[in-house]
């Protein structure tokens, strides 16, 4: 069987995270913010996940904002940055981050091709929302997909039931698509096909599932749906 869907992560695989501390880094905030925004990114981005993952393993769940506003505050703190401001333009710009510049004409030639595609995320409806049509890409999905419909954060098994729900189709027939190490190798134990795009270079995270194919970017995914034949 061929892949008929193609399922993709939202933060950090569709849209780049960095991007909101990067475009503030270019307003007039204080240098300390300009010189450090790509640790004050990185943190902000490792205790957003971490905040998930922590929640969904206590069943403490809060949505996806809540996490993102957490992590800031978390991130802002740890680098004794308190400016008047400079918290709420963060999360003005986490609203319309950047797409990556290859996603547009990648879920074009998918929907040419005649794949079902949608977002699996995280994020909560709006912000998802919100980074979908600020991005110029809600043409070319035909869903998009939020844990707050399971109330509970991947890589719960339950969030990845969601396509089956929505696509009717077999796990088998889904290449899912994550640039998060951790979650691409949980799509794949729980039975997806799987492209990891490994921005970083990161190693294979040691979990229960392995990437069945590690990408640069997104470029290839309309060649790799195309050839991944379903098991
Ligand atoms: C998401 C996070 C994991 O979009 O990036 O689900």
């Amino acid at each position: 069987m061929p892949i008929t869907t193609c399922i993709f992560d939202a933060y950090g695989t569709l849209f780049d995270v960095t991007s909101a501390a990067r475009a503030a880094a270019e307003e007039p905030w204080p240098e300390q913010f300009a010189a450090h925004w790509q640790k004050i990114a990185a943190e902000w981005r490792t205790k957003q996940l971490e905040y998930t993952w922590l929640r969904a393993a206590a069943g403490q769940h809060s949505d996806f904002w809540q996490v993102t506003e957490d992590g800031l505050d978390w991130a802002l703190e740890a680098m004794s940055l308190s400016v008047p401001g400079l918290r709420e333009r963060l999360l003005q710009l986490y609203w319309e981050l950047d797409a990556f510049p290859e996603v547009p004409e990648m879920l074009s030639a998918l929907k040419s091709a005649g794949l079902s595609t949608a977002i699996l995320s995280n994020g909560s409806p709006a912000m998802l929302e919100g980074a979908v049509s600020s991005a110029g890409i809600s043409h070319m999905l035909d869903e998009v997909l939020s844990v707050e419909q399971v109330g509970v954060f991947k890589p719960h098994p339950s969030v990845y039931d969601l396509v089956e729900e929505r696509f009717g189709c077999a796990r088998g027939d889904v290449l899912f698509v994550s640039s998060n190490g951790w979650d691409v190798c949980a799509a794949a134990g729980y039975g997806f096909r799987t492209a990891w795009v490994n921005r970083a270079g990161a190693p294979v995270d040691r979990l229960w599932g392995q990437p069945d194919v590690m990408l640069d970017d997104l470029t290839q995914i309309p060649q790799v749906a195309n050839e991944q034949v379903a098991q």
